[in-house]
């Protein structure tokens, strides 16, 4: 299966699946939208082809979505992994991708979709925190959720430790959801997610 993973930032969760050498899996190209993300760097280092879709040069979200897709859809992959990925996708991109479009959001969803999610967990005072992989539907950080992780919401933290215990979990999961996705296990049936049983 091809793979294409969309990017912001310093891809660290784009870094913990190329490492995870799943078998069968191709890791067409990453695509970022900023020119300085740091996990273009480590793409390139792996032999990963590597493009830039700048937001910037696209002055409306259709442009954008429409330059985007171009670059995804001149690899032709079966899945498409948005890993702190940081645009909103309009309907249409999303529906294109149905299917074949997962996220990785760093809270237990439904609680806290959007932004600074570890900071408001530690606002609102919840014990048990984490992350969920989830297929893309048109909702923000919506979506038939695949799998998830929990940690706990310790005293003495702060944000950037509560953001690193979830980030080991991230790591951990975003992994196995795409090998669930490889191994054609994984699919969004009616808007829902089946997951299949490994083979005997
Ligand atoms: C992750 O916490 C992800 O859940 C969120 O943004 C962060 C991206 O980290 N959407 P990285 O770029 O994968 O290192």
């Amino acid at each position: 299966k091809s793979i294409v993973i969309l990017i912001s930032g310093r891809g660290s969760n784009m870094e913990a699946i190329v490492r995870a050498g799943i078998p069968g899996a191709r890791i067409a190209a990453v695509i970022s939208n900023r020119p300085g993300a740091g996990g273009l760097e480590f793409a390139r280092a792996h032999g990963i082809a590597t493009a830039v879709v700048d937001h910037k040069s696209h002055p409306d979200r259709a442009g954008f979505d429409q330059a985007l897709a171009e670059c995804i859809d001149a690899h032709a992959p079966d899945l498409v992994v948005l890993a702190g990925f940081m645009r909103v996708l309009g309907d249409g991109f999303v529906r294109r991708y149905e299917g074949r479009l997962l996220n990785i959001h760093p809270s237990l969803l439904p609680a806290f979709p959007g932004l600074h999610t570890h900071r408001r967990a530690l606002e609102t005072g919840v014990k048990v925190h984490g992350a969920s992989v989830h297929f893309v539907t048109a909702e923000l950080d919506d979506g038939p959720i695949v799998i998830q992780a929990a940690v706990p919401v310790l005293t003495g933290d702060d944000e950037d430790k509560l953001a690193a215990r979830v980030l080991a979990q991230e790591h951990l999961i975003y992994p196995q959801a795409v090998r669930w996705f490889v191994e054609d296990r994984l699919e969004l049936v009616a808007g829902r997610v089946s997951l299949r049983d490994a083979p005997a």
